[in-house]
């Protein structure tokens, strides 16, 4: 109600300067032609032919440009071949209202959401590593096995699949491919880190910390799913498409562009507290996780302070597999992946 009432404040402010503007314009234009009539001086047509270029061209009305311009496009990610209904034009465009804004996390998303399809997709994903191994015929020593790390002389390689950079900016290729394998039921990931991702799990579970590994790998439809539940809340509560657009794209990364389409990034919760919100960096689950994940090559991919650099709010939930040494590197450092990318 309150954005209806607003966005019809706004209709009627441009109404009120398009009627008081076009006016203005009558009024000089009766007074060139009254003149030429007049005096018929081929100076005042000239005039009158330059005030005509002037008054007509797009610069002269800046009070109508109800855009702030301050954006740039890689502040607010648009991708014109997957969303056509929005132009170039207004994605640059978009305005900031971030100091009302409220952030929806993914509960305030899901929260009373009708779509069976989407309720079951999140609800099936969610599996401690007690639930992972009893179906798997896996024993519990079999997976405490990890290799120690030694970055020293590691010569790192930007093509390795494991630090893929994917973002915003840097979108899924085309033609890349990888083998899927089921960590259980429907929930999957990238084959190649499924050790590692157990091992991590059994030193946690070793540690008192039951962790939950919830919406691992997702195909393109689900992410445009997410993506678009995101960009409809927002709407519903009287944001337009555009501002609901960018502060979805900061939570839920636009389709085509999110780690979990590549099976290299997991949500990562635990059993006492299920919440994909920052309390969950608090909890002794979170922590552990900043403490020890990178000893089995996952990374805290959305870091506090780095924002800035990856577009994307705080996730204390989200970690991404880069391998041991990368990890180890980035812990070291305390830099996100772009940031370790950069450095190669
Ligand atoms: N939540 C992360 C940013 C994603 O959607 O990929
Ligand atoms: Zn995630």
């Amino acid at each position: 109600m309150k954005g209806n009432t607003k966005e019809k404040r706004k209709k009627r402010k441009r109404f009120c300067l398009w009627k008081w503007s076009f006016g203005a314009v009558a009024a000089v234009y009766n007074g060139i032609f009254a003149y030429v009539a007049a005096h018929g001086k081929k100076y005042t047509c000239l005039l009158a032919a330059f005030l005509f270029f002037i008054l007509s061209s797009s610069f002269s009305f800046p009070v109508f440009q109800d855009r702030d311009l301050s954006y740039m496009m890689s502040d607010v990610e648009y991708d014109k071949n997957r969303y056509p209904e929005t132009t170039g034009q207004a994605a640059v465009a978009m305005t900031a209202q971030t100091a009302e804004v409220e952030l929806l996390d993914d509960a305030d998303v899901l929260d009373g959401y009708e779509d069976t399809e989407l309720e079951n997709m999140e609800n099936i994903d969610k599996y401690t590593l007690d639930e992972i191994l009893e179906d798997s015929g896996t024993a519990a020593e079999e997976i405490r096995e990890t290799e120690q790390t030694d970055t020293e002389d590691v010569v790192f390689d930007k093509d390795d699949w494991r630090l893929l950079l994917i973002n915003k900016q840097h979108p899924i290729p085309e033609d890349y491919t990888f083998e899927l394998g089921t960590i259980k039921g429907s929930m999957k990931c990238d084959a190649r880190i499924i050790d590692d991702l157990l091992a991590m799990l059994q030193a946690a579970k070793d540690d008192g910390i039951y962790l939950v590994i919830c919406s691992p790998y997702r195909d393109l439809n689900r992410q445009k799913v997410l993506f678009d539940r995101k960009v409809e809340a927002y709407m519903e509560k009287g944001m337009s498409y555009i501002d609901a657009y960018k502060y979805s794209s900061q939570a839920v990364t636009v389709p085509g562009a999110s780690e979990h389409q590549i099976g290299l990034a997991l949500d990562i919760v635990c059993n006492t507290y299920y919440s994909l919100n920052e309390g969950f960096g608090e909890t002794e689950a979170g922590r552990w996780l900043q403490e020890h994940s990178h000893e089995y090559g996952f990374t805290l991919r959305y870091p506090k302070g780095k924002e800035y650099i990856t577009s994307i709010e705080y996730e204390p939930w989200h970690f991404r597999y880069v391998g041991k040494e990368a990890a180890a590197v980035m812990k070291e450092k305390g830099i996100c992946l772009e940031e370790f990318i950069d450095s190669l």
